[in-house]
């Protein structure tokens, strides 16, 4: 008859405050289908070692299959004073197959279990962030393709700099997805690897086999060193950092559609289904999911910064307050996954306003560097055409019209260029000042010419 629920050291019961401070099961019941499959693996590997009975795993492998339903079915009756996750399978463990539920614990500690729940947890969320990280790119190719033609003025300082195309546009964010995914995979190898065998920080006096555990849950290979095996949580911190980038990216690009749906901007429309009204004002459509996406963007950063200051001080091995990392690690996983999902709908919902963008792009002198270049061809060393061409801005400037409205006379003249210089400029210039013109010179690999986006999104889709 114990006084505490730990063991008989205890003479008196666990504070309820401290119960309740120190408990983890309102959030850690989450990760219990892990919990199984890692006791599942542990068990076999004693059983296999000659550690357990054949019997002792039977009734295991029947308690676990039970408590499994269970949990699926929300049936599970989860105990505080059971702490955490842990603890309350295997209680309920012991309750439904007896003395086999006690043999369950030999050889690990709920250091090293915790730690392998939280990798097998993460492993799974990676692939489910992967995948939706590849969902919303081909969103985004679906667009880019769509629109690989249509013109819109590109932005430096948010001043109009030259024209671009809107798929060109959209391929830089399917590039920053792509870096995304590369950095989710290769954090992804680093958390594949298995902490049980560690036991509580030292490694245990029983003969087992780390490595067949690690095949049966499908890990790469071990956490070498058994106090580095309980106590990091670097992995966490990692894919926190990679989760952050996405969240970024997203921010950024969050900001624009905001910013293109303004009306002051119109160049896109978002669908309705995408936007929330106002209680107030009637006439009000709202880009709340990029607002929002921007917001928690916040949230993520909030949960790498947890993370880090977390660990910062925590000498060898395992310390309770290694039970924080839990939280802000589901929240970055919960949120950049639901972002992602939400965006890959949202972006195939983007109504492009084609007249706006060109109208846009024609304003502000976007072929202002097309023309600089065609005298650059011409034989004019760059730096002269440049100021050849600041001359022509600045007459159009004075006369309120585009370097496309001057005759070429006009256009002549208002270079300020020797005569001779002058006679460099030819009738065919005037393909060089179309925004098509423009947008059609830039073709190479990476440049915004509809043909070279087109080339981009064939190579986009068969990297995957
Ligand atoms: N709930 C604990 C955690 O999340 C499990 C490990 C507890 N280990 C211990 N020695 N108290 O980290």
């Amino acid at each position: 008859n114990k006084t505490s629920g730990w063991s008989a050291l205890f003479s008196e019961p666990m504070s309820e405050l401290v119960k309740r401070y120190t408990a983890s099961v309102n959030f850690d019941k989450r990760l219990a289908l892990f919990d199984i499959e890692g006791s599942l693996a542990h068990a076999s590997m004693l059983a296999q070692q000659g550690i357990i009975g054949a019997q002792d795993l039977a009734d295991i492998q029947r308690g676990m299959a039970q408590i499994k339903s269970e949990v699926d079915a929300g049936e599970f009756d989860w105990q505080l004073d059971l702490e955490d996750v842990h603890l309350n399978i295997e209680a309920r463990l012991t309750a439904l197959v007896g003395a086999a539920g006690k043999r369950l614990h030999t050889g690990r500690s709920r250091n090293d279990q915790v730690a392998t729940d939280i990798r097998l947890w993460l492993r799974a969320q990676i692939d489910d962030i992967c995948a939706a990280l590849r969902g919303l790119q081909n969103g985004l190719l679906t667009v880019a393709e769509r629109e690989a033609d249509t013109i819109l003025p590109g932005f430096t300082h948010l001043q109009v700099a030259q024209p671009i195309t809107f798929g060109h546009h959209l391929l830089a964010y399917v590039n920053m997805f792509a870096r995304d995914f590369e950095r989710m995979s290769d954090c992804r190898r680093r958390v594949n690897r298995l902490p049980l065998g560690a036991a509580a920080l030292a490694g245990t006096t029983y003969p087992i086999d780390r490595e067949f555990v690690a095949a049966q849950l499908g890990f790469e290979g071990v956490c070498e060193n058994s106090l580095d095996a309980v106590s990091d949580r670097d992995f966490a911190i990692e894919f926190c950092a990679a989760a952050s980038l996405v969240m970024m990216h997203v921010s950024r690009f969050s900001e624009e559609l905001v910013n293109w749906m303004s009306p002051r901007v119109g160049f896109i429309d978002l669908a309705d289904r995408f936007c929330t009204g106002s209680s107030i004002m009637p006439q009000k459509k709202n880009p709340d999911v990029p607002e929002l996406a921007r917001g928690k963007t916040g949230r993520v950063y909030g949960d790498l910064m947890s993370l880090l200051t977390l660990m910062k001080g925590q000498p060898l091995a395992y310390n309770k307050d290694n039970q924080e990392d839990k939280e802000p690690l589901f929240d970055a996983a919960d949120t950049v996954l639901e972002t992602l999902i939400i965006f890959t709908e949202m972006v195939q919902g983007i109504i492009v306003k084609p007249e706006n963008m060109r109208a846009a792009a024609l304003q502000g002198f976007s072929t202002a560097t097309d023309l600089a270049d065609y005298l650059v061809k011409k034989g004019l060393p760059f730096r002269d055409a440049h100021e050849a061409v600041a001359h022509a801005v600045k007459i159009c400037t004075q006369k309120k019209c585009d370097l496309a409205d001057l005759n070429l006379e006009e256009l002549r003249a208002a270079t300020d260029l020797t005569t001779e210089q002058q006679a460099l400029i030819g009738a065919d210039v005037g393909h060089c000042l179309t925004l098509e013109g423009s947008v059609a010179a830039r073709d190479h690999i990476g440049g915004t010419a509809p043909n070279q986006v087109r080339a981009a999104i064939a190579r986009l889709r068969n990297n995957g």
